[in-house]
């Protein structure tokens, strides 16, 4: 199988700090006089994006850029996936133009994981359906660690549709790797008892105020109505019991952060007080993708680290 990156899971925490390590020193190249680097200049990266995306696209394409990389971005809906065309036959036809990687994103859990097994090209998994979400949760750690010593012995509280969620799922095994205590949240429907063996010590609670007690970090999710047949709650009632609002946030510590990896639903969620206060550091976590992508790219297309 060619070295791309497919998950967390499959990651041990030394292969986790050299991305972040990495990342760390990218973190300074978005300031405005950055200079374009040369360091994938000649390689060609190719986006796919079989669902919508924002953030992890335009990262990913900013990143290569940066690095001096080509990169050419493809949406589904505006590829030959319209006319019949497989999965497979997609992937080994932009294979066929000698890209160095491609960079994924697809509803289908593990579609990624299958097509590395059968492309020589590497493949970075950018979000497979409710299975992993690799770059977010490293730049959900850079965030972190941007305002917390170190992530072991951390209390994060992550709240919402875990069930769905493809970002927990990187973060669990992300977070669980150094040590730090987790607890899910969610109504019922979304947090079957099954998700406590994501990892060790992962601890399950339907109850918000629970959650958020005594916690380092608050990660909110997106209700991903995508991934459902039917809407499980009026908006109105999801917000009344885990939307965070600013009462929650008096019951917690002044340094505690709340992150959110985006897009926020305003008012379902997450009310907009909370999405805006000092407390939110939603638009690092964005800013932190770029440095992260910039250190996955530079792994995985060939060329090492200093
Ligand atoms: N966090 C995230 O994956 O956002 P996008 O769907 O906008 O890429």
């Amino acid at each position: 199988m060619a070295p791309g990156l497919l998950g967390i899971e499959g990651l041990d925490r030394a292969e986790i700090e050299s991305y972040l390590h990495r990342a760390k020193a990218f973190q300074s190249h978005g300031a405005s006089n950055f200079k374009k680097l040369d360091t994938l200049r000649g390689k060609l990266l190719v986006n796919l994006f079989f669902e919508n995306s924002t953030r992890t696209r335009t990262s990913f394409e900013i990143a290569a850029k940066r690095l001096g990389a080509d990169t050419i971005s493809i949406a589904a809906s505006g590829s030959s996936v319209t006319k019949g065309e497989s999965l497979v036959d997609t992937l080994n036809t932009l294979a066929a133009m000698r890209p160095h990687a491609i960079v994924m994103r697809h509803s289908a859990s593990g579609a990624p994981h299958f097509l590395a097994r059968h492309l020589e090209t590497p493949i970075i998994n950018a979000g497979d359906g409710m299975h992993e979400h690799p770059t977010q949760a490293l730049l959900d750690a850079l965030t972190i660690l941007d305002h917390k010593p170190a992530l072991e012995g951390l209390r994060v509280a992550i709240i919402g549709d875990i069930i769905h969620s493809r970002v927990a799922r990187s973060n669990v095994h992300l977070l669980s790797k150094f040590g730090a205590q987790i607890v899910l949240c969610g109504p019922a429907p979304m947090l079957p008892p099954d998700l406590a063996k994501l990892a060790p010590g992962v601890v399950l609670t339907h109850d918000i105020r629970e959650a958020i007690d005594g916690a380092d970090v608050i990660m909110m999710l997106r209700v991903q109505l995508e991934r459902q047949h039917e809407t499980p709650f009026p908006p109105g009632d999801y917000f009344r019991f885990y939307g965070l609002r600013p009462e929650h946030l008096t019951l917690t510590r002044q340094d505690t952060i709340v992150m959110h990896p985006g897009p926020i639903n305003r008012g379902r969620e997450i009310s907009s007080e909370v999405a805006d206060s000092k407390r939110s550091v939603i638009l690092n976590q964005v800013e932190n993708g770029v440095a992260v992508r910039m250190a996955v790219l530079e792994k995985v297309m060939g060329v090492q680290a200093a």
